[in-house]
């Protein structure tokens, strides 16, 4: 399997790897969803729910991943396993903030950090495809 093909990750159709591209799938489609919202600058109380509802999810199908997915001898893969934990985290207590003027700008933060975190572990698990072929 070759990740880098046309720019995308592509899974391979058998068990365990199509299990784990199910849920970056349904990861894919809570992130797409307050990705979209980066642009906007101000939220309205959708938005916040939108928002909440996305990173509980992707918090939710991280942990499944930790659970069924994990890489024990891979230390990259875990640390980003959990940064993607830790972010969904902050996500979601940041969304139940008073103040939303200021929540606005650090939760852009995080989804930032989030696509940071997306974005990093592809390129490590495409690089380890690279050094086994
Ligand atoms: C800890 C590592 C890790 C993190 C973090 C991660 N991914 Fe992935 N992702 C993978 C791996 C490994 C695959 C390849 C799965 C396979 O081929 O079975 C993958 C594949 C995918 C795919 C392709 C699925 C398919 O249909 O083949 C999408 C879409 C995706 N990830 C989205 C995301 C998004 C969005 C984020 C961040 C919110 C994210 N991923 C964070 C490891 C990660």
């Amino acid at each position: 399997m070759i990740l880098a093909e046309q720019g995308g990750l592509s899974a391979e159709q058998d068990g365990e790897d199509s299990e784990l591209a199910k849920l970056m799938q349904e990861i894919e489609v809570n992130f797409s969803a307050v990705k979209d919202l980066l642009g906007y600058s101000e939220y309205k109380e959708k938005h916040w729910k939108i928002i909440l509802e996305s990173a509980q999810n992707i918090r939710e199908k991280t942990v499944l991943m930790s659970q069924n997915f994990s890489r024990p001898d891979d230390w990259t893969y875990q640390e980003l396993l959990e940064s993607i934990q830790i972010v969904s985290n902050k996500i979601v207590s940041i969304t139940k903030k008073y103040n939303k003027e200021k929540a606005t700008a650090e939760v852009k933060l995080q989804i930032k950090a989030l696509r940071q975190t997306c974005a990093k572990c592809h390129k490590h698990v495409d690089n380890l495809l690279e050094l086994e072929n």
